[in-house]
């Protein structure tokens, strides 16, 4: 997709925060279209909690029938206790789900990057986190969380509940395909997380992995076990440049990884895969802070970027978006997530428009 022609772009804010973020984001894409002369035009839909409440479903068709006409999704998040209680079919973040299915997108990639100005709000000492900088690839459309059978049933007079961890060859040479590729364009490191040691869907993902690594002999591959990798991460992050992972593990590996940067409020995310790709924060809907304008909108602002660069090809609408970001961190400004690294406190808002302010001043 070239600069040329009208982008349409699904926005999905969603629930809590999302809407938040969602707006600041919106405010960002606005001033890239006009300085940069593109036409952008968003639509907006539901999915999650909001959709439940308006529709009685998590993803109704006709928001699945827009993300699949736009160029590229953009979600804020989904989810919310007043939906807890729900039936796993009409659970909100059933609806994230069938938008990852629905669009084929099984790739997810989760950068954790940690700015040298937020070192100090890490909950890890500075030394440890300096200079990190990597890429988690989870495989995102198969594993546990799609796996049949599922559900809970009656057996021997007492119920079980069941999911099935499964993955086909072509599932794991694709996504090993995406990080290997990645690793290409960073520091040429993969390293495969997995639970070989005790999974036979692991064995062969470590098999299929090592396979089609064959293909690249430029990146170097290595293998670790998934209970190591969450110490590594946390003892020494700088050894990681991409990590590739089953959809589960990449859950929870990347939540794990976005403390490394102080907040998982700066965690964007790309959903790659199929026609068109979906951005969302990796962080969820925070109902204990929704509505207050507490929220970091960065990484919202941050998963744009991603959309710039990744559904449009536009580099350098990307690079001042992320350029923008860092000249706000850098002069001090933190919404409360990161206020551990000291600054000036901020609400959601008023992070927002810094980051438009600096889009002005660098913006040709
Ligand atoms: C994420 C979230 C989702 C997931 C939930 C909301 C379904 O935790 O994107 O990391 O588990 O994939
Ligand atoms: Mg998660």
């Amino acid at each position: 997709m070239g600069s040329k022609g009208e982008k349409r772009v699904a926005v999905i804010p969603g629930d809590g925060i999302g809407k938040e973020v969602m707006a600041q984001a919106l405010l960002v894409i606005e001033e890239i279209a006009t300085r940069y002369g593109h036409c952008i035009g968003t639509e907006e839909a539901l999915a999650g909690g909001s959709a439940l409440d308006a529709t009685g479903v998590p993803l109704p068709e006709s928001t699945l029938d827009l993300c699949k006409r736009s160029h590229a999704v953009l979600l804020g998040a989904v989810g919310g206790p007043q939906w807890d209680d729900n039936p796993p079919e009409l659970k909100p973040e059933k609806g994230i789900l069938g938008l990852r299915a629905g669009l084929g997108l099984f790739a997810n990639l989760r950068p954790a990057h940690v700015y040298p100005t937020l070192a100090g709000a890490s909950s890890l000492k500075p030394e440890i986190v300096k200079g990190v900088d990597l890429l988690i690839v989870r495989e995102l459309t198969g594993g546990i969380y799609f796996g049949q059978p599922r559900g809970i049933s009656k057996r021997n007079g007492q119920e079980v509940g069941i999911n099935t961890l499964i993955y086909r060859t072509s599932e794991i040479e694709r996504i090993a395909r995406v990080a290997f590729e990645a690793a290409g364009k960073r520091r040429g490191r993969v390293t495969s997380v997995d639970k070989a040691n005790v999974l036979e869907s692991s064995q062969l993902w470590r098999r299929v992995v090592s396979e089609v690594g064959k293909s690249f002999p430029d990146i170097s591959l290595n293998h670790m076990l998934v209970d190591n990798c969450a110490m590594q991460l946390i003892a020494d992050p700088g050894q990681f440049d991409v990590i590739v992972t089953t959809n589960m593990f990449g859950d929870i590996l990347s939540d794990e990884a976005s403390m490394l940067t102080g907040s998982i409020g700066m965690l964007p995310s790309a959903s790659l895969g199929g026609r068109n790709g979906l951005y969302e924060p990796v962080h969820g809907t925070a109902p204990d802070i929704a509505g207050r304008d507490l929220a970091n909108p960065i990484a919202m602002i941050a998963s744009t970027a991603m959309m710039f660069k990744y559904s449009f090809g536009l580099e350098r609408e990307a690079a001042a978006i992320e350029t923008a970001i860092a000249s706000v961190l850098d002069e001090g400004y933190r919404t409360a997530d990161l206020m551990a690294a000291g600054g000036r406190s901020v609400g959601t808002r008023e992070m927002g428009r810094l980051i438009l302010d600096r889009l002005d001043a660098k913006g040709h």
